[in-house]
């Protein structure tokens, strides 16, 4: 596995891989991996003839109380993950790299943006969004993988791609959990051991919730109860529990297809977010 750091010899050996018509997936990463992470390269695998990953903590995306400085790097122990895979390239640019001295355009996806963890980190997602474009024309893949674990995530860079025609497929991958239900993240790092055990009433809230909801539960009434359920469980708050249209993200009141339950919670000072399919 190549590891590169700089955008002309990320080019060339892209044009490489891609010689004889073969196809490149991109999977983007801020590192400290996890199954959730290999999941993505694995269907990268599946998806295309090489699998490019990269690893940039994005400074951008943080907000000045936020996690940036503390957040977990280990680029060795994520580049012979990675190399396991049979990841054929892995792009680690440095900040200097990704945004030089005067950087100063930005991409805003302002109708998806605005609620949920947007209300809650402001300029959260123009920060993933401008980052996201920039690694799509730095690596030119045919296809780039995200996971559905960042719902919202994952309809910004789908409406960021079709508003701005992007050529790349972009494909979302399942959530992968651990055997409690708690989904795979870099975050669950900062729990406690205390933390960790009560975190798995997050996802037994809200798959109670897509069940009742499912079932023909009154919408508010198995929102609020999944709250209540979250923070008898442990935590201090919620950011938001809602049940939303999974393409549009608009606030449901009433269930109509398809639709997702999207989720942000506190416990001590670590923030976790989920979301569940209502059939
Ligand atoms: P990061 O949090 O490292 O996540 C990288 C990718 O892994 C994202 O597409 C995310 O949705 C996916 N992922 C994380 N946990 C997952 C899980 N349990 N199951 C399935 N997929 C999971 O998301 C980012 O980085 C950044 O915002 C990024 C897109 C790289 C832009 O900086």
């Amino acid at each position: 596995m190549q590891i590169i750091r700089d955008i002309a010899m990320l080019r060339r050996a892209v044009s490489a891989l891609k010689q004889g018509g073969k196809s490149v997936a991109l999977v983007p990463t801020m590192g400290a991996l996890h199954d959730g992470h290999l999941s993505l390269v694995r269907m990268g695998r599946r998806v295309a003839d090489h699998v490019v990953v990269s690893i940039f903590v994005n400074p951008t995306q943080f907000g000045p109380a936020e996690d940036y400085a503390a957040y977990p790097r280990d680029e060795a122990r994520d580049a012979a993950l990675l190399a396991q895979e049979g990841v054929a390239l892995l792009w680690a640019p440095d900040v200097a790299v990704m945004y030089p001295g005067g950087h100063s355009t930005h991409v805003e996806v302002a109708e998806l943006g605005a609620d949920y963890c947007g209300a809650a980190r402001p300029g959260h997602f123009d920060g993933v969004a401008t980052v996201v474009a920039k690694l799509f024309n730095q690596v030119r893949a045919d296809v780039a993988i995200f996971g559905e674990k960042d719902w919202q995530q994952l309809a910004i860079i789908r409406r960021m791609a079709r508003d701005l025609d992007f050529a790349i497929d972009i494909l979302g991958a399942p959530i992968a959990r651990n055997t409690d239900g708690l989904a795979l993240s870099s975050r669950n790092a900062y729990l406690s051991k205390d933390q960790r055990a009560a975190a798995t009433a997050f996802p037994a809230a809200l798959k109670a919730a897509a069940q009742a909801i499912a079932g023909g539960a009154e919408v508010g009434e198995a929102l609020a109860k999944a709250e209540s359920d979250i923070v008898a469980g442990g935590f201090d708050s919620i950011d938001y529990v809602a049940l939303a249209d999974a393409d549009s993200l608009e606030r449901l009141s009433a269930l109509r297809k398809p639709a997702r339950l999207l989720a942000a919670a506190r416990i001590g000072k670590t923030r976790l977010i989920d979301n569940l399919a209502v059939e």
